[in-house]
């Protein structure tokens, strides 16, 4: 009854009542996050991976259809957890079944068939479709009655309804948790990110069975909302040290240099998620980045993936950003609404260009809150997870990216003293940062200083993991000042505000002001700033070298 799946898309979206019901007090929030005992990053990334692997993806005729799906899968071992949910004006359906065992999930693929239309290509996948039966099997079904209730997995919460949430608040602090818990990636979300991984890794694996498709960047490093981009590092094989074996595998050599030898396997790559892979579309090559990516986009979990295949050092990185945000419970709410306010008053925008990314605005915060604030430090610097590394918590790329810091926060004897609240630490965030000196200065998270700027970027954030990397390195000096207009602006609008009237607290710094947004550019304009980024000599760092495909789709 289960049919490997073709293609379609679906949006999210969620129950405005139950998100009222949900609303969450600071106390109840920070209560629940302290009494949470500290999962390692790789030890939380292998849970959701082995998720993945015990889980399918099935589109459905309808909610009621869990009962019959249930019954069906049931017999192919027992299902642990199943949620539904739908999307689209004409709502199409889809339930996440999670077995117990992955041996389930072998089985029931085995089992699974395609449609008998010889114009599809028939690859096999962890995404199917649930065949309508013939009424009599249907009731046959049902009578063995689902023990289990499908659980309604929340997706979007719409802007219009964050927006009321946080006019209701109390104050700032609230406002600030409620932007955090109502927009931050879910469980769901999270599955669904896993799964679009396990889907690439599975294709893969028939040549490479070690394969990887690590995700890495917000969808994991705890600053994801939902919606959010994925982005994956696929490894071929895992290195295996010692390994004294006196049979060694035949293989190819690289022809030509590494380089050009991975634009062309990424290439090949591409082709195949093009050509293949249910689901996946609008793939784009932007191979002449230092570090070539792939996108594309998966309808059928409606996630937008990045695709790189360098070092682990992005998942290091997102390891770190983990951390900070597990630290204390005021880091990633403080985060969101950072994120938040630059995306609103225009500082921030989805595609790569001379403007701050998330990224470097996460470690601006991350900084920050490493400075005494009050005298106080809410956060160790890097240098101190490094002097407590164990021998397990050693890591270096293949390159010699030396990414050893410690894992394991519940070994960690940092324990700040500071209590102020969440308004006040934006607040001061935004004082901060008003004031920094970003002529001479530049911020570095290794250790609680500001440093001299080695060179001339208009703004220099030290790369925490490879030190002579300016994370910040796009930014142009106009973008920066109007970064720092926006945020005087902000610091003024919190400082200044007395009382609750109209779009009081984080919503009045959400207004936009000064500065005439990049989002109200005109397309030419916009192609104008992205292909001058790109013909720059010394090309823009990681990931923001993607402007290449910005100007071929413009
Ligand atoms: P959103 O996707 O905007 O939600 O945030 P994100 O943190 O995932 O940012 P993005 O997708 O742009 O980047 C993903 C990850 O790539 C980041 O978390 C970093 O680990 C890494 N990264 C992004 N930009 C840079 C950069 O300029 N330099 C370096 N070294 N790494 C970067
Ligand atoms: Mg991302």
């Amino acid at each position: 009854k289960l049919i490997y799946l073709k293609n379609s898309a679906y949006q999210k979206h969620r129950n405005y009542s139950q998100i009222l019901q949900e609303k969450n007090s600071i106390e109840k929030v920070t209560k629940r996050l302290n009494s949470q005992k500290y999962v390692p990053f790789m030890q939380e990334i292998n849970f959701r991976m082995d998720e993945a692997n015990r889980s399918i993806l099935v589109q459905v005729h309808s909610s009621q259809s869990y009962k019959e799906l249930y019954s069906y899968c049931n017999t192919f071992g027992n299902v642990k957890k199943m949620m539904h949910y739908s999307c689209g004006v004409e709502p199409m359906h889809f339930i996440i079944v999670e077995f117990e065992e992955e041996s389930n999930v072998k089985d029931i693929l085995s089992a699974s068939t395609h449609t008998e239309d010889s114009q599809v290509v028939p690859t096999y996948s962890q995404f199917l479709w649930f065949r309508a039966s013939s009424r009599k099997l249907s009731k046959l079904k049902q009578s063995k009655t689902a023990v289990l209730t499908c659980e309604d997995a929340t997706t979007i919460v719409k802007e219009s309804e964050v927006k009321d949430m946080l006019l209701k608040c109390e104050d700032v602090s609230e406002q600030m948790i409620t932007l955090y818990e109502n927009t931050k990636l879910n469980d769901v979300g999270s599955r669904l990110r896993f799964l679009t991984a396990k889907q690439l890794e599975s294709t893969v694996s028939g040549m490479f069975p070690n394969a990887n498709a690590f995700p890495f960047g917000s969808s994991v490093n705890g600053c994801g909302k939902m919606g959010c981009d994925l982005d994956l590092v696929l490894r071929l094989d895992n290195v295996k040290e010692n390994n004294k074996s006196r049979l060694i595998y035949h293989c190819k050599a690289y022809s030509g240099s590494e380089r050009s030898t991975s634009q062309r396997h990424m290439e090949t790559i591409g082709d195949i998620i093009h050509l293949f892979l249910p689901g996946c579309s609008q793939v784009r090559r932007i191979l002449q980045a230092k570090v070539p990516i792939i996108k594309y986009h998966q309808h059928l979990t409606n996630v937008e993936c990045d695709l790189s295949m360098t070092n682990m050092s992005g998942v290091y990185m997102s390891d770190f950003l983990y951390m900070m945000g597990s630290i204390d419970p005021r880091v990633r709410p403080l985060i969101f609404a950072v994120r938040k306010w630059a995306s609103e008053v225009g500082l921030t925008n989805p595609s790569p260009g001379r403007w701050i990314s998330n990224f470097s605005l996460t470690l601006l915060v991350l900084a920050f809150l490493q400075r005494p604030i009050n005298s106080e430090p809410i956060l160790p610097s890097l240098n101190t997870l490094t002097k407590f590394a164990r021998p397990e918590d050693k890591y270096i790329t293949e390159d010699g990216i030396n990414c050893t810091f410690l894992r394991d926060l519940n070994l960690l004897s940092f324990k700040t003293k500071n209590q102020e609240s969440l308004s006040d630490l934006l607040a001061e965030f935004f004082e901060f940062y008003s004031q920094f000196d970003f002529g001479s200065k530049a911020i570095c998270l290794n250790e609680p200083v500001s440093l001299t700027k080695p060179e001339h970027s208009a703004m220099y954030i030290v790369n925490p993991l490879e030190r002579g990397l300016n994370v910040s390195k796009n930014v142009s000096l106009e973008e920066l000042e109007k970064f720092k207009v926006e945020i005087r602006s902000a610091a003024w609008a919190l400082e200044s505000q007395e009382n609750k009237i109209g779009n009081w607290g984080l919503l009045s710094i959400f207004e936009r002001r000064n500065n005439p947004s990049q989002f109200t550019l005109s397309s030419k304009h916009r192609m104008m700033e992205v292909s001058t980024l790109f013909n720059e000599e010394n090309p823009i760092e990681f990931k923001n070298n993607n402007v290449k495909n910005q100007v071929e789709s413009i």
